[in-house]
């Protein structure tokens, strides 16, 4: 099959750059079998977002927030990383200023052997301490309800941002470097909803990124885009760093 000139022209661009930046969300783990969050089969379909996935949740029900969390983990644990998780980790390689900044917490991304990356959203394999603030990696299977710190006894929530809250700072500042100085930015199966990941796109733009998007569908930033190509992210990513 002969690849499409938007492709071929995002295709050459990679292969120019010396600075890369990639921006991911769910669509890139819905490859490998991950639920996407908004659509016909996402998890907000059936879930509301506030009654899980915030601080007021957590702190009204742990109980409900540790279920659905041991719900999740224990189906992302079946799951492995897909071509495009692999194609991104060859571009880290070939490209000499690479970063990949995840909205994904499924853990994939690094699994699939990324290093040069921020989990802006956090890591559903990472639990943090509601008083003492350690973060330790934890992959029980269950986690017991309700987990407590090995070190101050205080309940531990999951290492996650949730609605409401702030990105970490450090993560904040690495993503915005590295939106500004890359000389093309790929966005890969995001919806585009969720801030401050929705801004990245016209902030590489405004400073003088070539813009490309990857998804199933036409999002918010189809039309901010230089090039918006529609397909599955495990057919379309490879393509692209072949
Ligand atoms: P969404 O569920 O909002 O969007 C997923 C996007 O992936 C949609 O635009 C789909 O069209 C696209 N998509 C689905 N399958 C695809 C495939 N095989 N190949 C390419 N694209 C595909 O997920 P996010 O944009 O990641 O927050 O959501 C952002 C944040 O909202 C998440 O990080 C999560 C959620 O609330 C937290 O967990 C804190």
């Amino acid at each position: 099959m002969n690849a499409s000139p938007a492709i071929q022209e995002l295709k050459a661009r990679l292969a120019q750059a010396t600075a890369v930046t990639v921006l991911t969300g769910a669509g890139i783990s819905a490859d490998s079998g991950v639920p996407t969050f908004r659509g016909a089969d996402g998890l907000w379909k059936d879930h509301r977002p506030e009654e899980l996935a915030s601080p007021e949740a957590f702190a009204r029900n742990p109980t409900l927030v540790w279920e659905w969390y041991n719900w999740r983990r224990g189906l992302i644990a079946t799951k492995q990383p897909n071509p495009a998780h692999t194609a991104l980790v060859e571009l880290e390689h070939t490209v000499n200023d690479f970063w990949l900044i995840t909205q994904n917490v499924d853990g994939l991304h690094p699994l699939a052997g990324s290093q040069r990356l921020s989990e802006i959203h956090g890591n559903i394999w990472k639990v943090r301490c509601t008083q003492c603030e350690r973060i330790t990696v934890n992959r029980d299977m269950p986690i017991a309800i309700l987990p407590e710190c090995s070190t101050c006894a205080g309940l531990l929530r999951p290492h996650i941002v949730w609605f409401g809250e702030s990105l970490d700072p450090e993560d904040l500042q690495k993503s915005f470097d590295a939106l500004r100085k890359c000389e093309v930015l790929l966005i890969i199966g995001t919806s585009g909803m969720v801030y401050p990941a929705a801004s990245f796109g016209p902030i590489a733009k405004e400073n003088g990124a070539f813009v490309a998007e990857v998804n199933l569908d036409p999002t918010p930033n189809s039309d901010l885009v230089d090039v918006a190509i529609q397909g599955h992210a495990k057919d379309l990513v490879p393509q692209l760093v072949s």
